[in-house]
Parts: C-alpha cells; structure tokens; sequence
C-alpha cells in the first residue's frame, strides 16, 4: 500500500495553464522571483548578461567587496569576463580556485575555501561569489554560511544542471564518507544571476546531464512544459540559432520558476519540496555504486532514477504503462540513461542498491518513502512503500536484457 503525503491541491499549483510559448526575443533578461520575505532574491536569466554582474551587485551591497570562487575549467573560461564585470563597477575582487569535480565537496575543499575567504579579508557585509556549476555551488555557499558566521553571497551558475536546481533555493552541503550532501546548511543567495552563454563553452554531457533536471519539473508538476520539451528539445539542446537560444532561456526560466515557487512553499523541505527529489533515491544509490565518479554523473544518475520511479509507480499500478513509458521515452531520446544495464560499467548488484537505498531514505519497518508518478507532471511522496516490492522490481529490471 502507498500512502500520499502531498495533497493534490499544491501540485495543480505547479501547473501552468498553457504549454510556455517561445516569443520573440527581447534583449531584457527573465527575472523570477524567490519570495522568502526578508531573504527574497531575483534570479536573472539571459544570454551574454555577465557584464552587468558588477552594477545588479553594486546596486545590493553598494560598498561590499567580493571573494570569487570557481574551479580551474571554469576560472580558464570565463573568470576574466566576470572579474572585469567587477572592475567596471569598482569592486575590489579576489579569486578563490579549487580543484573542480565532486572531491571538492569534501572538508579539505571546505576548510581550503573559507580559509582563502578569511584570507583575502572578506568581512561581514562582503560577497561570496559562487562562480560555476553546482559542486561550486554547493562548496561556495556552505563556506559563505559558516565563515564569520555567516556572509552573503551570490551564485553565478555556469552548468544547466546549477542555473535550473542547484544555484536556487539556498540549499548548501559538502559530503561526508557517509554519503552526499550530509554536511551543509540551508543559506539562501542574495542573487542568482544565470548568463546562458556560459553554457556554449559546457561539454554535450554535462548538458544533457543537466536537462534531466529541466525534464524532472515537467515530470514532477508540469505536463504541459514536458509536452512542450518532448516537441522543442532539440532547439534547448543547440541553441545554434535564435530560436534555439530563445527555447534554451525559456526551458531555463520555467525550471526556475517551478522551483522559485515550491521553495517558496517549503523553504526546509519540510513536505512539498521532497517532490524536488524525484528520482533520487534511485538516483543517489546509482551514484554511490559508481563512486560519485565520472561513470555517472548527478544528472543521469537523476535520470535514471527518474525513469525507475516511473516503471516502479507503473508497476504499482499508479499510472499506465504508456504513460511511464513515455516519460522514459523522452530521457533516452536525449541520450540519458534509462535502463540499468546501459551504466557504465554494469549495473550495482541488487544487494549493493537496497543498501544504498536504505541508506539515502531510511526504511522503517520494511517500508520506504519514495517519489512516485500518478501520470506525468502528477509526482507525489509516497510514504508506504514496501521495501520487498522495490527488492522485486529492481531484481526484474536487473534480469531485463
Ligand atoms: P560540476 O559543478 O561538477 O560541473 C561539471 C563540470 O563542468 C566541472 O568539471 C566544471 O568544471 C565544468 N564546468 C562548469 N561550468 C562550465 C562551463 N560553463 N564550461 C565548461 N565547463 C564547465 O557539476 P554540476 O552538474 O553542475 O553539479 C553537480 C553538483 O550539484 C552535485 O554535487 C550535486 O549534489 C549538486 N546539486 C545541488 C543541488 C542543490 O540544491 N544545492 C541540486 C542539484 C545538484
Ligand atoms: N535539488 C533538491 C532541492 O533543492 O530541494
């Protein structure tokens, strides 16, 4: 038996009424808003803004100074447009690099980071800025909340997956030996500011990593958006021309607002937000079986997960098979993973998962809580699941050929 701990009324929430329409462009960037009272921010969205990263920063902190901090690939690829940024509005910036990939998110890299933050003078009422994709992201701002107590920071997310998730809704962490994201806190930016031509520089994969975060908000609340990606995504993928550039942004700023919205609602995952993390419990287990290594990255892990959850809940006679098969469909199109024996490397061993599983979501007396589908852009927190059903199902798709 499943129980349903999200009422129906707050996914409708999420529903737009109408698919997004790809309008003709305007130079103006989106702005969504995060509205958490006191701790509200913008997030900006838009091709070729980084220019304007020092005068919107001035405008919050007008005499503040800035720590920067980014890894090696992306401090080569668009540190200097942003230290310059900085220069044109006269603010005295000083850089931070760390050693890119998951390793950083680790307490040498968080010991290294606040320490170089301390270092460079940063004082209360100075900036933090997170440069990069979501290890950054994560690093920069669990570093920002700790040091002096607590400073403020901005993030500028460089990959999809960290201007659609990671850069918005205040959630920092490093890792403990004990499994992800298990040391951090929740530090809200002040700013998110997302300049989509930093990704023409992102490697196909970690794109198409990242998309299985825009195609979750469709999967978790938004039929229409999936729909609508099912038809456009190859424009959100090239962005070669106008219309691809146009599609991009707007696949970025749905994302945004969907997540804007539910952080809004449930700023300490305390019900709602938990649907964030469709695909995760799976997800989380597939990483750890590969290391948190290069074999999986967090985005197809995510996909993965998502698409187990949805021949799960098919399984559990939730929604149709045509249904969860369609949702499935759309993330192999992309080329993310779907199936178990399509990880590199093989897939874990059933035993290795459910540990991993039970590990990331504890099961209590046999039972489990996962993020399951009535249909798509219909995603609920199940609390009820049975452990031995979730043991049968992952066996059956271990044996799929
Ligand atoms: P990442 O930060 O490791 O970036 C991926 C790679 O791309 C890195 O090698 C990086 O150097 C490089 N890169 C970044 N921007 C680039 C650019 N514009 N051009 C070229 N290369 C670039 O990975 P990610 O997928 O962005 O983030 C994954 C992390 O985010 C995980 O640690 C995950 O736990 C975390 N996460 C956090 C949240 C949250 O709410 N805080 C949500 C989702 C994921
Ligand atoms: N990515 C999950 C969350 O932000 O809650």
């Amino acid at each position: 038996m499943i129980a349903r701990k999200t009422a129906p009324r707050s996914r409708a929430k999420l529903a737009p009424k109408a698919a997004p329409k790809t309008t003709p462009r305007s130079d103006d960037p989106t702005v969504v808003k995060v509205a958490l009272g006191a701790r509200s921010y913008d997030i900006v969205i838009g091709r070729g803004i980084m220019a304007s990263l020092g005068a919107r920063v001035a405008a919050l902190r007008p005499s503040a100074r800035v720590a920067i901090v980014t890894d090696q690939n992306v401090a080569r690829l668009h540190l200097g447009a942003v230290a310059a940024a900085f220069a044109d509005a006269g603010i005295p910036a000083s850089r931070v690099l760390v050693a890119g990939g998951e390793g950083a998110k680790s307490f040498r890299g968080f010991e290294e980071v606040c320490e170089a933050i301390i270092a460079a003078r940063v004082e209360r009422g100075d900036l933090v800025v997170a440069l990069g994709g979501g290890v950054i992201g994560d690093l920069a701002g669990f570093a920002a909340a700790a040091v002096r107590r607590g400073l403020d920071y901005v993030q500028v997310p460089t990959t999809l997956l960290a201007q659609v998730d990671s850069s918005v809704g205040g959630k920092t962490a490093i890792n403990s030996v004990h499994g992800k994201n298990l040391i951090g806190a929740f530090h809200q930016p002040i700013l998110v500011l997302a300049d989509t031509a930093t990704l023409d520089t992102l490697p196909a994969r970690e794109f198409r990593a990242g998309y299985a975060e825009v195609a979750k908000y469709g999967l978790i609340g938004d039929a229409a958006f999936f729909s609508w990606l099912e038809a456009n995504w190859r424009d959100v993928f090239s962005a070669r021309d106008a219309s691809g550039s146009v599609a991009r942004e707007l696949a970025i700023a749905v994302s945004c607002r969907a997540k804007a919205a539910i952080v809004a609602r449930d700023e300490r995952e305390t019900g709602e937000r938990a649907l964030l993390n469709l695909g995760h419990t799976f997800g989380h287990a597939l990483e750890a079986a590969c290391g948190f290594s290069d074999r999986l990255l967090h985005g197809e892990a995510v996909a993965a997960g998502m698409a187990l959850a949805f021949g799960f809940s098919a399984r559990q006679r939730l929604l149709q098979k045509s249904e969860a098969a369609r949702a499935i469909r759309h993330l192999a199109e992309v080329g993310l993973p779907t199936r178990l024996k399509n990880i590199p490397g093989g897939p874990p061993p059933l035993e290795a998962l459910m540990e991993l599983i039970a590990q990331d979501k504890k099961v209590k007396r046999g039972m489990l809580t996962l993020i399951l589908a009535r249909g798509i852009g219909a995603a609920f927190v199940a609390s009820g699941v049975e452990e031995r059903d979730v043991r049968a199902f992952l066996s059956e798709k271990l044996a799929e050929q």
